[in-house]
């Protein structure tokens, strides 16, 4: 048995899944999903860029594939996302000539974008992280296309007309950096002013890219017990835990600006030394630590992705670097921090 049978009776423990685990091109890799994860979520292939032609139209392949992966498997599926500022056209926000389009021109998009997805999938898909990102990183609200056409508003029109096409679909607002002070604050605030104008948001979903060394276990609490205590159930969405940037001592956005890969300043491109690896299950052990403590208000403990070769952060925020962030190697092995995980 593995985590899948361990974590029963806490929360749903969940990964994201890529286009071709989704249609079965890794079997080893179902394998794993079947014995260890409760929950999927479409990494890439329900964005809005996946599902739309240029002109407007649909492309279903790669998200019908999901959507069959997670029912063939009996797994609580995750859409994944119905609002968000990137993986999606220009043309959805601007005219030809550059101009941004008209409130009305971009609900009526929205409107046949959710009505559409949310009615195909109906029943099937058990939860969407509905809106994602929409607070940038200075703490106000993100100035995305979305929100310079439509304000705020588009948050509710999203929640507003999921909820309609789907009202037993749980409906959740997805971040990075929540678990940190400042960013935690700004989305605390958000979500008061949502819930204020009825807005039908169900559930919190804290990404939780995190590193060995950050943020600290009492700020991640805190975000815990902050978006619990406005009524929320709490989903860490897209956890995975970093080593890299830690080792050169600067911020991620610093890194991607300043720096070339360069294999020479890379410690671990041939694998993870005996002390990043363990630094690196300690941290999982920690967090899995929190997450059991305060699982009366979490549903759900999602990682980006089953093994370190198919993760994101092998182009980020360094292209060409070599990471280590998640449960089973590169082999697909289970590593030390899944027993560590496992045991407890
Ligand atoms: O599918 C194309 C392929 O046809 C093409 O040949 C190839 C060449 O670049 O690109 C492929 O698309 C890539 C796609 O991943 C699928 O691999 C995109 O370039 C690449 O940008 C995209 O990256 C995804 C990223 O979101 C986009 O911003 C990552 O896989 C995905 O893990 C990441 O996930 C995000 C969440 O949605 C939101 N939260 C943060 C998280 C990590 O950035």
């Amino acid at each position: 048995t593995g985590l899948k049978e361990a974590y029963k009776d806490r929360f749903l423990i969940g990964a994201a899944i890529n286009t071709a685990i989704a249609s079965g091109k890794h079997p080893d890799i179902t394998e794993i999903i079947k014995r260890d994860f409760s929950s999927v979520t479409s990494e890439n292939d329900m964005k809005w860029g996946s599902v739309r032609t240029a002109d407007g139209g649909w492309k279903w392949e790669a998200a019908d594939h999901f959507m069959n992966f997670a029912l063939q498997n009996n797994l609580h599926a995750v859409g994944h996302t119905l609002a968000w500022h990137s993986q999606i056209p220009q043309s959805v926000f601007k005219d030809r000539s550059g101009e941004y389009v008209k409130p009305a021109e971009l609900i009526k998009k929205m409107e046949e974008h959710i009505t559409t997805i949310v009615g195909r999938y109906k029943g099937k898909l058990q939860a969407w992280d509905a809106v994602n990102e929409a607070i940038g990183d200075d703490n106000q609200m993100r100035k995305s296309h979305y929100f310079n056409v439509l304000g705020e508003e588009f948050i509710d029109r999203t929640f507003h007309l999921a909820h309609e096409v789907d009202p037993k679909a749980h409906l959740m607002y997805n971040d990075y950096n929540i678990e940190r002070p400042g960013k935690r604050e700004a989305c605390v605030e958000m979500l008061k002013r949502l819930k204020k104008r009825g807005v039908p948001v169900h559930g919190l979903g804290i990404q939780a890219h995190v590193a060995v060394d950050g943020p600290s276990i009492a700020d991640i609490e805190q975000s815990i017990l902050a978006f619990a205590e406005l009524g929320l159930r709490v989903h860490f969405t897209e956890l995975d835990v970093d080593v890299l940037p830690q080792v050169w001592n600067l911020p991620v956005a610093e890194i991607s600006t300043r720096f070339e890969y360069r294999p020479e300043r890379d410690p671990f491109k041939d694998g993870l030394t005996q002390e990043m690896n363990d630094k690196l299950s300690s941290r999982y052990e920690e967090l899995f630590k929190l997450f059991i403590k305060h699982k009366d208000k979490i549903d759900r403990v999602t990682l980006w992705g089953v093994s370190d070769d198919a993760s994101w952060l092998n182009g980020f925020p360094i292209r060409g670097r070599t990471a280590y962030p998640l449960l089973f190697d590169r082999k697909h092995q289970p590593k030390d921090a899944y027993q560590r995980v496992l045991a407890l």
